[in-house]
């Protein structure tokens, strides 16, 4: 098989929605409300064009990583630009073939070479780990509310960027969608059944703190 990656154009945009629909459908609630996160997303002020990448097995489209501007803010009120990738997405029958993979290795190189401080997520560590991420926690970095969530991960691009503080982290503002407008939205993709997987319970408990 063979994958490229390229950015996105706006010819890719639904195909790129339903994609994400397919690779969060009932996984960590039931039903999902990221194809809808990407849709309003490329149209925020924090999105990241120049990090907006999909990637083709054999010439076909089935992957994808989109990144926001975040940052930290430490106990003095300083303030740190970081970045942030999600959804990243690989069609169900696609995924465990390495695209995920390369689509995280492509992006954070690019973020390397733009001089960019670390990429921030929350995330399973199990995706994670292998791409160099750490826990929040090594860096001090908790959430708005100064807590240390699991599933809080950093990547530090720049060697000892956060040391001598206590930071915290915040996403875009864009994250935070209205669920009627994600559910309206979701209206216009094919009919799909809600329903409840194990992995709803693993993403409960990778949330708490
Ligand atoms: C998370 C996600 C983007 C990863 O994409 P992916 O293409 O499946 O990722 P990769 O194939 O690169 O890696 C996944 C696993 O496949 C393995 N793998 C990679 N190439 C492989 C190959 N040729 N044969 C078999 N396994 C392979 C990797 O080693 C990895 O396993 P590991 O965790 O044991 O190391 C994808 O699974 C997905 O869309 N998930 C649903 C949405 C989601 O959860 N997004 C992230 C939100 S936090």
């Amino acid at each position: 098989m063979n994958i490229t990656i390229r950015n996105e154009t706006p010819e890719d945009f639904r195909r790129v929605e339903e994609i994400t629909r397919e690779a969060f459908w009932n996984l960590y609630v039931p039903g999902c409300v990221e194809h809808y996160l990407a849709h309003v997303m490329r149209s925020h002020e924090d999105f990241m064009r120049e990090l907006d990448f999909v990637a083709l097995a054999d010439g076909r489209l089935v992957g994808n990583i989109m990144y926001t501007r975040s940052f930290v803010e430490n106990e003095q009120g300083g303030r740190l630009e970081t970045i942030t990738f999600g959804p990243v997405s690989v069609l169900p029958e696609y995924q465990r073939k390495g695209i995920g993979s390369a689509l995280i290795r492509h992006t954070i190189q690019k973020a390397r070479e733009s001089g960019h401080a670390a990429i921030i997520i929350y995330g399973s560590p199990y995706n994670y780990c292998k791409h160099g991420f750490k826990s929040g926690r090594d860096f001090n970095i908790g959430n708005a509310e100064g807590r240390y969530p699991f599933s809080l991960l950093v990547l530090e691009l720049k060697e000892g960027v956060f040391a001598g503080h206590a930071w915290k982290y915040h996403e875009s503002v864009v994250f935070g969608i209205d669920p009627a407008a994600a559910e309206e939205f979701d209206r216009t993709f094919e009919p799909k059944e809600k329903g409840w997987r194990y992995t709803q319970e693993e993403f409960s408990i990778a949330c708490r703190h």
